[in-house]
């Protein structure tokens, strides 16, 4: 028993003393303390962070900058400072009155963003869902545009209640993009709900991957833009709603050309509780024009790391 006691004290003692041991312990304490700096430091840059400077989000450019929306609210830094009344609302389809900031003085309180040149800048907002609309950021800020942060009609303490649209339960929170005085039926116009990010991008970047080299594809691109781009990527490039339609395998590579048309044209009637909506507002040679892009698009695949 003795014995046993005295064996097992010795290596203790010896650890306790040996100089690599102390070594040992400086540099766990110096790791801990350096982990826990970085993180305060990531912590603050996390609302506005320029792509690169953060491994969790990867991009193609280098001046892609990301507002993250949440991360603002949580720090208190999202205090609405209207009453805004939307004469007619296209989400809610009546009249709405919001509490809201009005989106440039948000952005105004990054200096990056102010000194980014406005007309060679898109904005992206990216909603929860994988929604992502996309408009030129000369556009939005010439306009009145709002964040809206809740709507004045919720119960007391609520600040959304989601809505019914196309039968499926809608989350309008955290956030919802309004304008006073933009025509909701002028579709340039994008009004995202259920935002949680906006990002600024140079034109150039989205352009020189999407935009195609034979000019007899721009009419197809340019409605795959307007059209399907909100909720599909191509290149990794777009909404993340849908599913990617060119990396690694072109969606013509693998459905029938007459499916492929019909399926665009009326998604339900090839899959039950589809979630790609039927758009109503393209006819079938946009469609064909469409798919002319994206078969096009085919023979240039890569990954835009996002
Ligand atoms: C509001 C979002 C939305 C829009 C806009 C939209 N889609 Fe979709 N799309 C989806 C979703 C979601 C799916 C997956 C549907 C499913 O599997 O139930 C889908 C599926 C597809 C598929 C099938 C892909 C596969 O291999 O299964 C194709 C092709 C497609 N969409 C093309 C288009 C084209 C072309 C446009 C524009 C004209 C478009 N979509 C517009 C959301 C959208």
């Amino acid at each position: 028993m003795n014995k046993i006691v005295k064996l097992s004290h010795r290596p203790v003692n010896s650890i306790f003393s040996s100089y690599a041991f102390w070594q040992l312990f400086v540099f766990i304490l110096l790791s801990c303390l350096l982990a826990c700096s970085s993180q305060t430091h990531t912590d603050e840059k996390e609302a506005v962070s320029k792509d690169t400077s953060s491994s969790l989000t990867q991009s193609t450019s280098p001046d892609t900058l990301q507002i993250d929306l949440v991360a603002l609210k949580e720090r208190g830094q999202l205090q609405s400072t209207e009453t805004v009344t939307i004469p007619y609302d296209p989400v809610f389809l009546k009249s709405k009155t919001f509490k809201a900031i009005p989106l440039q003085t948000i952005l105004n309180t990054f200096s990056s963003v102010r000194h980014l040149d406005a007309s060679q800048t898109q904005v992206i907002f990216e909603c929860e869902d994988g929604y992502s609309p996309s408009m030129p950021l000369q556009q939005l800020i010439q306009t009145k545009v709002y964040l809206a942060t809740q709507d004045t009609e919720a119960p007391k303490g609520v600040e959304w209640i989601p809505i019914k649209k196309n039968g499926h339960e809608t989350k309008i929170a955290p956030f919802y993009i309004v304008y006073t005085e933009a025509d909701p039926k002028d579709n340039s116009y994008k009004w995202p709900y259920n935002l949680v990010r906006i990002r600024l991008v140079p034109v150039s970047s989205e352009l020189t991957v999407l935009f195609p080299k034979d000019e007899r594809m721009v009419k197809g691109y340019n409605l795959f833009h307007t059209n399907c781009f909100t909720c599909h990527s191509i290149n990794g490039i777009g909404g993340k709603m849908g599913p990617e339609l060119n990396y690694p395998k072109n969606v013509t590579e693998y459905w029938q050309p007459e499916h492929l048309k019909a399926f665009i044209k009326n998604p339900s009637s090839y899959r039950n509780d589809c979630k790609m909506p039927t758009l109503t507002n393209i006819s079938d040679t946009d469609i064909s024009e469409i798919i002319q892009y994206i078969r096009y698009m085919k023979d240039f695949k890569t990954l835009a790391k996002r």
